[in-house]
C-alpha cells in the first residue's frame, strides 16, 4: 500500500510517500525557519502564505523522489491537528482535494502521535508494547502510555510552555536566533552548567507534569541587566539545558515505574538533543530506548504516512471529507 502523507501543522511543509508503513520512498520537508528567525519565533499569518505557495512543490517533489505518479497512490493521510488553525487547514484541504480528485481514501492523523510512530519506524523489529511514550517538541510536552499503535492514555504533560518553547525563549533572550534548541545545545558544550542554580518547576500534586514557565524567569532574572560575554551565555545555556533535561529524564522514570514500562519511545524535535540521549542512557540503561531515525525526529511526512497507514488498516475505513482540523 502506498500511503501519501502531508504535514502542515506549524513551520514545516512536508509531504513523503511512505510504502506499508514502514519503507520511506521519499520524505521531502520545506522548513520555514529562515522566515521566522528574524521574528524569534512562528508568525502564523506567514507561515500560511508560505504552505500555501510549497505545498504543491513539495507534493510533486515527493512524488518524483519516490518515482510514481498521483494515481499509483493507495491512501492520502493527513496530520489534522493539534496545529495552527491556518497551517492546519492548508494542507487538510490540499489532501481532501487529492482524495476526490484520485478517488482514493483520506485518513486524519494526530502530529503528536505520529512523531511517536516516528521511532517505531526507525526500530521495525522490535517489541515495544506496552511502553511509554515521550513527546518533546516546539509545542508539546507529554508522557504517554502507549498499549498498541493508535490505543494511548495521557501520563503527564506541561501546564504551561513546552519545552522547546522554552529552549526557543531562553535562546531570544540571549540574542540566538531562532530555532533555540539545536543553538543552546551547541553552546551548552561549551558551558559550566554549575555557575547558575536553575531548577525546572514542579507541579502541585502532579508529580509527573512538567512546567519550564518559571525556569524561563530565573534564566531571566539571572541575566537582566547584565552584559554577558560569550563564555557567559554558553554557562547560562548549558544550566538551562541541564535544569530542563534532567527534568524531563527524572520524571520519565518515575513514569515508567508508575506504569511498569520497560520501552521508552520518543519523538519530537527535542530529541534530538544529543545531551538528553546521553542522560537518558546513564540514567536506564536496563530500559530499551528507542529514539526516532535523522530525519524523523523533526516535523516530516513520513511519520504522518506511516501512522496513517496503520490507523487505517486497523478501521478498514478512512475519514471521508468531513474531516476536521483540531488546534488543541
Ligand atoms: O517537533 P518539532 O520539529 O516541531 C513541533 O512540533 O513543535 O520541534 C521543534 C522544537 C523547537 O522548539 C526547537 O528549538 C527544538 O524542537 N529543538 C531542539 C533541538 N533541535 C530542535 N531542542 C533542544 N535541542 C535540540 N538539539
Ligand atoms: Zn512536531
Amino acid at each position: 500500500m502506498l500511503v501519501l502523507g502531508i504535514e502542515s501543522t506549524c513551520d514545516e511543509t512536508a509531504c513523503s510517500i511512505v510504502h506499508n508503513g514502514r519503507e520511506i520512498l521519499s520524505n521531502v520537508v520545506s522548513s520555514q525557519i529562515n522566515l521566522h528567525a528574524q521574528y524569534g519565533g512562528v508568525v502564523p499569518e506567514l507561515a500560511c502564505q508560505r504552505h500555501v505557495d510549497v505545498l504543491i512543490p513539495v507534493i510533486d517533489e515527493a512524488l518524483k523522489t519516490a518515482k510514481i505518479s498521483l494515481a499509483d497512490i493507495d491512501l492520502i493521510a493527513v496530520a489534522n491537528g493539534p496545529g495552527l488553525i491556518g497551517a492546519l487547514l492548508i494542507g487538510l484541504n490540499a489532501a481532501k482535494a487529492l482524495s476526490l480528485a484520485l478517488d482514493k481514501p483520506l485518513i486524519g492523523v494526530n502530529h503528536i502521535e505520529a512523531h511517536l510512530y516516528a521511532a517505531l519506524m526507525s526500530h521495525p523489529n522490535i517489541h515495544t508494547f506496552p511502553c511509554l511514550g515521550i513527546v518533546l517538541s516546539g509545542g508539546h510536552t507529554s508522557l504517554f502510555h502507549l498499549e498498541e499503535i493508535g490505543k494511548h492514555t495521557v501520563i503527564a504533560k506541561t501546564v504551561d510552555d513546552a519545552i522547546g518553547e522554552a529552549f526557543d525563549k531562553v535562546a531570544k533572550m540571549l540574542g540566538l536566533s531562532y530555532p533555540g534548541g539545536p543553538i543552546i545545545e551547541t553552546m551548552a558544550r561549551q558551558g559550566d552548567p554549575s555557575q547558575y542554580k536553575f531548577r525546572a518547576g514542579q507541579v502541585k500534586g502532579s508529580p509527573m507534569d512538567f512546567s519550564f514557565s518559571g525556569l524561563k524567569t530565573a534564566v531571566l532574572y539571572g541575566i537582566q541587566g547584565r552584559t554577558l560575554t560569550e563564555s557567559d551565555k554558553c554557562n547560562v545555556a548549558a544550566a538551562f539545558q541541564e535544569a530542563a533535561l534532567t527534568d524531563v529524564v527524572r520524571k520519565t522514570l518515575i513514569a515508567a515505574k508508575h506504569q511498569n514500562c520497560k520501552t521508552l519511545l520518543f519523538g519530537g524535535g527535542v530529541t534530538h538533543n544529543k545531551r538528553l540521549r546521553q542522560l537518558f542512557a546513564e540514567a536506564a540503561p536496563e530500559l530499551t530506548q528507542l529514539w526516532p531515525a535523522e530525519g524523523l525526529s523533526l516535523d516530516n511526512a513520513a511519520m504522518i504516512a506511516g501512522l496513517g497507514y496503520h490507523l487505517y488498516n486497523k478501521r478498514g475505513n478512512g475519514d471521508g471529507l468531513h474531516l476536521e482540523p483540531f488546534t488543541r
